[in-house]
């Protein structure tokens, strides 16, 4: 059976075909960004990281994230207090003030968002590929000589995550103390292994 439909204007074909792709874009955009949160949430919840930063691996407990809040959640570090920091995105008192990228380098490579420039790093030595030459690391017992090993794109849906999947909380950690070097004689390269990882098989491999 044939059914004749008008043929519809060029113009009107062109407008509808700029409106579909706009807004199909505009869908694909807001569906990458959601799976990219998630793919950040999920990192965060395999990687025990409310262990330490509050909440345990549920989101719905009170204080999820949101740093230190007594002193059964602080780590005694040889002489030194150490306190894990707020990550919820509050501007005074969590990450609202870092960007993903000092997320991602803090996650990485160990560097104190609130003490090192907002940069791309591309070396690991110090003073090379933008790398401080005098690192200020964060404190023990921060996991970051094993979640550096994590690929770039877990690292910024964490980053992500943590900027924009979170309630803002308003909690200020004590600054943990450390040794005036900010650890760097323990994250040597022979203490933690380098990054990337030496090739497989190590001797330890088979
Ligand atoms: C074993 C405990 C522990 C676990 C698990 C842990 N952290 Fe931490 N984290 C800490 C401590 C302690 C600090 C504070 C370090 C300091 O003050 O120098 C910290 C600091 C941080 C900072 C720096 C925040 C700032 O304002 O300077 C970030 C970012 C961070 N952690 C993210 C994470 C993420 C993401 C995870 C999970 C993938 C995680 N941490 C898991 C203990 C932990």
């Amino acid at each position: 059976m044939n059914v004749d439909f008008p043929a519809p204007s060029p113009s009107a074909v062109a407008a509808l075909a700029f409106l579909a792709v706009a807004l199909g874009a505009g869908d694909a955009g807001a569906q990458a960004d959601r799976a990219k949160l998630l793919a950040g949430r999920a990192l965060v919840l395999s990687h025990a990281c409310g262990d330490c930063h509050g909440g345990g691996n549920n989101p719905a407990a009170d204080g999820f994230l949101a740093g230190m809040r007594d002193t059964t959640q602080q780590f005694r570090i040889g002489p030194f207090i150490t306190r894990p920091r707020n990550l919820t995105p509050d501007n005074t008192t969590g990450l609202g003030r870092f960007s993903e990228r000092q997320i991602f380098n803090a996650l990485r490579f160990g560097l104190r968002p609130g003490e090192t420039a907002d940069i791309e790093i591309t070396g690991t030595m110090p003073g090379q590929g933008n790398f401080p030459l005098h690192p200020k690391y964060l404190a023990p017992p921060m996991p970051w000589p094993a979640w550096r090993h994590m690929t770039d794109e877990e690292l910024w849906a964490i980053a992500a995550y943590l900027k924009g999947g979170l309630k803002p909380v308003r909690n200020q950690v004590q600054d943990s103390d450390g040794p005036p070097d900010f650890w760097a004689s323990e994250y040597t390269v022979e203490k933690i292994g380098a990054w990337p990882a030496v090739a497989y098989p190590a001797a330890s491999e088979k």
